[in-house]
This record gives C-alpha cells, sequence and structure tokens, in this order.
C-alpha cells in the first residue's frame, strides 16, 4: 500500500556490539543529558509532564488517553488520530541524539511511528514498527521528502501484539551510524544518511508522511525519553531494565529484632548542650570559662554603669562554687543595670511560648531592687517579660514564666536579661547562678529535651539509644572520661567536666538519667556504654586498679535497673524515676581496638564481664572489638569512610560471619561526605550499607548513624544526621533514607536476588502480614528499569513506592531543609512480576499488598 523508497541500506555496515550481562559499577551519566523525558504517570487529563527540567510537555490530542503503565502506574493509550505532540522539536535531528520508549501494540499491522519528530514533508526520524517488515525499526529518510530513501536499524525480533518492548533509537553523528535496541539488546547498528534538520514538534504517537500526520498506533507508550547525546550500549540496557530482583517471599528468613534501627548519642557538637538538652542560657554553671564568663555581659542602659565578674567566694553548692556577681557603680533614674545571657548563639524565641525562668540568687547590702526579667531583641524589643520581687541577702531560687504573645516572629539572636532600674542599687551588687530559661520541652518533661529535635529522632523509631557516647563517654584523661555519679542528682550538685573528646565545657544537666529517660521517652532501650578504663590518651588503668571503675560500673547499672531498695536504686528514685529502666545491654568501653597495650582482652574486658556476668546474668554484654579470653554476647563494629562505595561495599560484611558465635552490632556508621550534614550520595552509601545489615539480621542485631546531632555553629565532627541552631532544624538526607528503610521493616526477612539491573543496586526484602517491603537502593548515574519477581505470591493488590531521589551532591540545610526528601506515590495493582524504574541515584521502598 505505500509508498517510501527504503535503502535497507548498506548492510556492510553491521556493527556487532558487545553488551556486558553484568554491568559494572559507574554506568555512564544518562540523565544529565536528557532533553526530555515523559513518563506519562498523571493518569488524567491532557497533559503529559517533561520531567528532564526543559519544560517541554506533551498535549495529548484527538481523544489519548490513560492506560495502566510499565514503569510508573500510567501509560499513555493511544488508537489512529491520537498521539501527545510537543510545542516544537525536542532533538536537534543534525546531531547526535537518543530516543527510548516502552511500547505495547495492539496490533502488529501497519506502519505505526511510536516516537519522531515532524520536517515539513516527512519526519526527521520514526521509532517505529514498519508496515514492510512487521519489525520494529529506526529509520531516517535521507532528506525531508517522501521522495527520499531511507535508512533502517531493523529488529531480529518479530514483535508480538500486546507485550511491552523497550525500544531505543540511537542516531550517533561521530560514527555516523544509527541504531535499533529492543529490550536492551542491539538489533542493527547502520550507517547513518546525511543528517537534515527536522523543525517541526516532536510527536508520540504517530510519525509525519507526505506533510500530515501519519503512521497512528493502536496501543500504550511509557516513559518517553530523548538524549541530546548517543546512548552507551550500557546506558541502554540500563534504560531497559535488563536485570531483575526476585523476592523468595516463600523462603523463611531471618526474623527482624527490635534493635535493628538505633541511635547514638554523645555530646558532641553541642548535641547536649546546646542541643538536645533544651536549657536555653549557656554558661549557667559559670564554669565554661574563667573570665570574662562566655555568654554573660553587664546591662547599663539609661546611664547606669555596671560591670559583672565570676566571684568564687559566695558558693552556692560545693560542686559549683562561682557565682556572677553584678556591681551597680551608677543608677540615674531612668538607668537599667543587670546581667544579660545569649544563649547558645542566640536564645530563640517563638510566638505564644511559655518559657520557665529559674535562678539562684543573693543580695549584698542595699540591693534591694525589685527585677524584671526580659526576653529581648538585640536591639532592645521586649518579647516577654515577668517581674521578680525583692532579693534576699542569702542564697534564694527564683522562678517565673514569660510568655510570648501571638502576634510576634520567631526569633534567635536574643537574649536573657536580669536587670533592675532602682536607683538604690548604686554602688551596691547581687550574686547570680544557675540561672535557667526553658521553652516547653519534649513530654513537658522537667530539666527536658528540645522538642523538634526530639520529634525527628522519634521519627526514626530507634529500637535502641546507646549513650552516653564514644569518645565522650572515654574522655581524653581520667579526669575527664564520663563520671556517671558526677552527673545524677541536683543539677546544682553536679560539677560538670570538660568534654575534653570534642573540646568544651559539659554542665552535665544532660546527666544519666537524663540519657536514660531520653531513651524511654522515645520507646527505645538503653545500651549503656560503661566506662572500662582506657582514655583517648592511651591511658590504661593497670589491672591492680582497675576494681573501682568495675564497680563503678556496676553501680551505674544498678543506678540504671536496680531495685529502689538498692543503694544507686534509691538515687534514681530520690532522682524521680523509681521505676528500673529497660536495659538489656551494656558496653564495655568504645573502639577498645585502639588501646594497642592488649589490656582489653587481657584483663579490662574479663574484669567488666565477669562482674556484670555475676551480677546481671540477664543482660547481654557487648565488647567494643574482638576478644578472645571472654565470648561476649555482641561486638560493637564502627564504619566511616567518605567514600560512599567503601561503606556501600561493607554491606556484604556479615553474609559469611559465623551464625554461632557472638551477634555484632554497628553501633556507629556514616558516609562522612557533606558538612555540617551529609550529601544524597553519602546517604546512598548509608542505606546500601543497611540494607545489608538488614538482611543479615540474624547475626546483626543493629545499627545507628554517627554522630546523631549537630549544632550548626558548633561542628565538631564533619559529617552528621540531623542540623540545627537554636531555631530550626533539620534532617540530612541520610536521615531520611533511616527513617524509609526503618518505617518499612517487616517481621522476617524474605532473600532478595538482584540479576544485572544497572551494575549499582543493593536491595533487600522483608514481609509482615500481607505486606511485603522491597527496599532498592541505585547508587548508578542512570535509572535501572528491572522486573521485580515476588515469588510465592499471586498479586500485588496495591501500595506505595517511596523514593529518596536527586542530585548526589545535594544536602539539606537551616536555609534548605527540604532540598532532598522522599516522596511517595501509590502503585498500582500488577501481577507477582511486574518492571519498576528505580530512578538514578536513589532509595526506593516499594511497600507492597500482596495476596
Ligand atoms: O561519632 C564520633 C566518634 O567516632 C565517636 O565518639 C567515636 O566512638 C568514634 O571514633
Amino acid at each position: 500500500m505505500r509508498r517510501r523508497v527504503l535503502a535497507t541500506a548498506l548492510p556492510a555496515a553491521l556493527l556487532l556490539m558487545w553488551i556486558p550481562s553484568t554491568l559494572a559499577h559507574g554506568a555512564a551519566p544518562a540523565a544529565a543529558r536528557l532533553a526530555g523525558y515523559w513518563k506519562f504517570d498523571a493518569g488524567s487529563g491532557t497533559t503529559a509532564a517533561d520531567s528532564s527540567g526543559h519544560g517541554r510537555p506533551l498535549t495529548l490530542q484527538g481523544g489519548a488517553s490513560w492506560t495502566a503503565g510499565v514503569v510508573g502506574p500510567h501509560a499513555l493509550a493511544v488508537s489512529p488520530q491520537e498521539a501527545a505532540v510537543a510545542g516544537g522539536p525536542v532533538v536537534d535531528t543534525t546531531a547526535s541524539f537518543t530516543v527510548s520508549a516502552w511500547v505495547d501494540p495492539a496490533s502488529t499491522g501497519g506502519y505505526q511511528t511510536f516516537v519522531s519528530q515532524d520536517g515539513t514533508q516527512v519526519s526527521g526520524f520514526y521509532l517505529q514498527l514498519r508496515g514492510d517488515t512487521g519489525r520494529f525499526a529506526f529509520t531516517r529518510l535521507a532528506y525531508d521528502s517522501t521522495a527520499a530513501y531511507g535508512a533502517v536499524a531493523t529488529s531480529v525480533i518479530v514483535p508480538q501484539p500486546g507485550v511491552w518492548y523497550q525500544l531505543a533509537g540511537v542516531y550517533d553523528a561521530t560514527a555516523q551510524t544509527m541504531s535499533l535496541y529492543v529490550d536492551g539488546a542491539l538489533q542493527q547498528t547502520v550507517h547513518a544518511l546525511a543528517p537534515w534538520s527536522a523543525p517541526g514538534p516532536f510527536a508520540v504517537g504517530r510519525g509525519f508522511y507526505a506533510g500530515s500526520p501519519a503512521d497512528w498506533v493502536s496501543g500504550a507508550i511509557d516513559d518517553v525519553r530523548a538524549y541530546d547525546r548517543a546512548l552507551t550500549a550500557r546506558d541502554i540496557a540500563a534504560l531497559a531494565g535488563t536485570g531483575s530482583i526476585t523476592v523468595h517471599e516463600n523462603e523463611a528468613d531471618p526474623a527482624l529484632n527490635p534493635t535493628q534501627f538505633g541511635a547514638f548519642l554523645e555530646e558532641i557538637n553541642h548535641s547536649g548542650d546546646g542541643g538536645v538538652y533544651a536549657e536555653l542560657v549557656r554558661n549557667r554553671d559559670l564554669k565554661e570559662s574563667s573570665s570574662p564568663p562566655v555568654s554573660w555581659s553587664a546591662v547599663q542602659g539609661g546611664g547606669a554603669s555596671a560591670a559583672i565578674a565570676l566571684d568564687g567566694t559566695q558558693p552556692l553548692t560545693s560542686a559549683n562554687p562561682e557565682s556572677l556577681r553584678l556591681s551597680v557603680r551608677s543608677m540615674p533614674a531612668g538607668g537599667r543595670a543587670g546581667i544579660a545571657n545569649d544563649g547558645y548563639w542566640g536564645i530563640p524565641v517563638t510566638p505564644a511560648t511559655t518559657y520557665h525562668l529559674s535562678f539562684y540568687a543573693k543580695a549584698g547590702a542595699g540591693f534591694t531592687g525589685p527585677l524584671t526579667a526580659s526576653v529581648e531583641s538585640s536591639n532592645g524589643r521586649v518579647w516577654a517579660t515577668a517581674a521578680i520581687p525583692a532579693l534576699t541577702a542569702g542564697w534564694a531560687r527564683y522562678t517565673a514564666v514569660l510568655a510570648t504573645a501571638k502576634a510576634i516572629p520567631a526569633t534567635l539572636g536574643n537574649r536573657l536579661v536580669i536587670a533592675t532600674s532602682d536607683t538604690a542599687v548604686a554602688g551596691s551588687s547581687a550574686w547570680f547562678t544557675f540561672v535557667s530559661l526553658f521553652p516547653p520541652t519534649y513530654a513537658g518533661a522537667p530539666n527536658g529535651l528540645r522538642t523538634d529535635l526530639m520529634q525527628k529522632i522519634a521519627a526514626l523509631h530507634p529500637g535502641y539509644l546507646r549513650v552516653p557516647g564514644g569518645n565522650y563517654m572515654e574522655g581524653n584523661t581520667l579526669a575527664t572520661y564520663f563520671n556517671w555519679k558526677n552527673t545524677v542528682g541536683p543539677v546544682e550538685d553536679r560539677p560538670g567536666h570538660f568534654d575534653s573528646a570534642w573540646g568544651y565545657w559539659s554542665q552535665d544537666g544532660m546527666g544519666l538519667l537524663e540519657y536514660l529517660e531520653m531513651a524511654q521517652q522515645l520507646g527505645a532501650q538503653p545500651l549503656l556504654a560503661v566506662f572500662a578504663g582506657y582514655t583517648l590518651n592511651h591511658t590504661v588503668v593497670p589491672q591492680d586498679q582497675l576494681a573501682p571503675y568495675v564497680q563503678d560500673a556496676l553501680d551505674e547499672i544498678q543506678y540504671a535497673i536496680g531495685p529502689v531498695t538498692s543503694k544507686w536504686g534509691a538515687l534514681r528514685a530520690a532522682d524521680g524515676h523509681p521505676a528500673p529502666f529497660g536495659l538489656h545491654y551494656v558496653e564495655v568501653g568504645n573502639e577498645d581496638q585502639f588501646d594497642t597495650s592488649g589490656s582489653y582482652n587481657a584483663y579490662r574486658f574479663p574484669m567488666f564481664y565477669d562482674a556484670i556476668r555475676a551480677a546481671y546474668p540477664q543482660l547481654k554484654i557487648i565488647a567494643t572489638t574482638s576478644v578472645t579470653s571472654r565470648t561476649p554476647d555482641v561486638i560493637d563494629d564502627h564504619y566511616y569512610s567518605n567514600d560512599p562505595s567503601v561503606i556501600a561495599g561493607d554491606a556484604h560484611n556479615y553474609d559469611g560471619t559465623s551464625r554461632s558465635g557472638p551477634k555484632h552490632i554497628v553501633g556507629e556508621y556514616a558516609v562522612t561526605q557533606g558538612s555540617p550534614t551529609g550529601t544524597l550520595a553519602g546517604a546512598l552509601g548509608d542505606a546500601a550499607f543497611l540494607t545489608g545489615l538488614e538482611r543479615d539480621a540474624d547475626v546483626v542485631i543493629g545499627a545507628s548513624y554517627a554522630p546523631l546531632l549537630v549544632n550548626v555553629n558548633a561542628q565538631s565532627w564533619p559529617t552528621n544526621l540531623i542540623g540545627y541552631n537554636g531555631l530550626a532544624s533539620y534532617g540530612s538526607p541520610s536521615y531520611y533514607a533511616q527513617r524509609m528503610l526503618g518505617d518499612s521493616l517487616g517481621d522476617r526477612i524474605a532473600p532478595a536476588q538482584i540479576a544485572g539491573g544497572n551494575g549499582n543496586l543493593w536491595a533487600v526484602a522483608s514481609t509482615k502480614g500481607g505486606t511485603t517491603y522491597l527496599t532498592v537502593v541505585n547508587r548508578g548515574t542512570s535509572a535501572a528499569t528491572v522486573s521485580v519477581d515476588l515469588a510465592g505470591v499471586s498479586a500485588v493488590s496495591g501500595g506505595t513506592a517511596t523514593v529518596l531521589a536527586g542530585d548526589p551532591a545535594a544536602t539539606n540545610s537551616i536555609a534548605r531543609p527540604a532540598a532532598v526528601v522522599p516522596s511517595t506515590q501509590r502503585v498500582a495493582a500488577a501481577g507477582a512480576s511486574f518492571r519498576h524504574t528505580f530512578p538514578p541515584s536513589s532509595l526506593t521502598v516499594l511497600s507492597l499488598s500482596t495476596r
């Protein structure tokens, strides 16, 4: 019937290309050069959005509609006279380009062109099914005329109706070749004809011939892409999804642990003070510096003259003898003198918020006062204020409530002021200490925790909270380790200590009780690390001096879980927590592989192990490195690397671990790429690692990212999970990755096998009561469309796909907290086997209802 003069040109030019069966890591960046990308996933309306970022939507014409997709939920459905057409050209047909599409022809009769771009008389190219051969072809005519002869790269396969195929046509202007691929396999390469420019619209569902639309398609078309370069065979194979992920639902595999994903907290990056510990006043114990006192200043307004100084001669408690002396030199009428604290890089103020102020003060002769407490902006705008009655001559505690109005902005650069305008105070002094200002705390707990940070941590659903560190727990010296007995009781009686590991003062308001309570508030079990006689400067407590440290650890455990009739259980009750905590794991030391003296294996671990085992046989004891002198229940392994590939590569570390020896926990891990919080590339490395740990749940009982928190003004460590200042907080891409993994934990692992794909896939699957969770990390820069095969179920009745994807270098920040966050879409019902595209640089969780 038709008409074209088509030279099946130049057969001598058939070029065979090798397609690797297993693709290596690091596929070419196909996504970077997309000229147009139409997923056809809208499912309604007359516009198919362009996901390439070039803003080239297609308009559905002639009644073109939607049907079930092969990649994503929907596809374009067309019959003759129906197509989806762009407003203009998409590719330069004189230069290299590639077009690809998934096609499902309803019939294989006649010419049907799936993708084309109009010239004035004919299309500049046709990705089509040919009427003369009944095969797929990538066709170009020699010039813009029906009289032109053509070059045709033809498929070997003979298409069947009602079957999805992935077609790709590649024009390589440099090599002067045209290639056709079907389902990722090269069909034919032919010499290309002299290129000519097709200036008309890009069209899906038709071609153009004799100056009119032609070659109408009957069937479905999905996931159409156009690139302004010639894709490689590897790129095409990845696009076509030559791989599969098979989930063996019917094979019993390990049960997941309640501790599978945990959290680890220590005083680093101002994680506690100036972090999750909600206290807004910095240096309330006045020990952070000798002089001048950090964060404190004198208030001298309206001509008043005053000075502040540290004074150790008026001790409130023996643990905290320092106080802040305010000396008022002169006070004219209308003047103001007092003390001010500017918090941890500003005191945050939010609308309609109630703050609880408390402080200790004593008045010198003549300092009668009334005082006014206020939270003020740096230019003196008062956000909230409260009156304090006259001070007494002896130390007394004063409290007040400061409430802000509804109609104020949220601001950070504020200070707390306690001042007087009483002219009678001229020439007199007053002393202050333990000035404290708390905003509303998480769950309203006294001496409590910052709400937004706790909400973010709670959303991770940590099964355990490893506390109190890390290097912080060990300290640099025997004078500066986390000596828990100094961190309990009333805060005024806690001496605080220098956090020598991270170089700043820790006032220990966040002490042992608060760490344990934090775990409880999070619904996590505490994982308590006890000091084991080794400090970061390689001080090793000799064997004959270690017994008191062992006793301290036993006392510490008793404080956590002993009955209220026990000595330390009674102290816990006196501190406000009579009920024992749900402690199951105790870790002896931290990273003791750095103790090269051998003392850990020789006597330190054995002494702690024997004492804890004897006193608390129900507890599981964790060693921080391999030991042979005793058999620990669990070994804590730590992983850090600035190379995501290294951490991802560690995903298989436990595949061969003995199942009869100690279990393992990964108490710290992170790709240290990105600052102060990590990049998406790092998150994908972390997530890939976690798929392996989850898969090996029978030997790996848990994992926790480190460090958890960073105040962006006080970074001690390069890459962290959650960033914040006084007012705002955000999660890193790794934070969202961990949330996604934690939210998709079934009861049991279902073995998942990856075959092919783009060579950059990691996967784990688990099941729970009719739901299959399939987590897939695609660390490649090309999309991977693979067949997902659920062995052991008959069908998928629906579900969701949650995807974290984007620029691998992207990260979140205070200014852009949601630059990289997951999004969730519905997944349509499907059979037990379906195709799914995992986007470049992505983490996907498929949550599938199965039957
Ligand atoms: O997470 C930061 C530090 O890294 C921890 O304190 C220490 O255990 C590890 O070396």
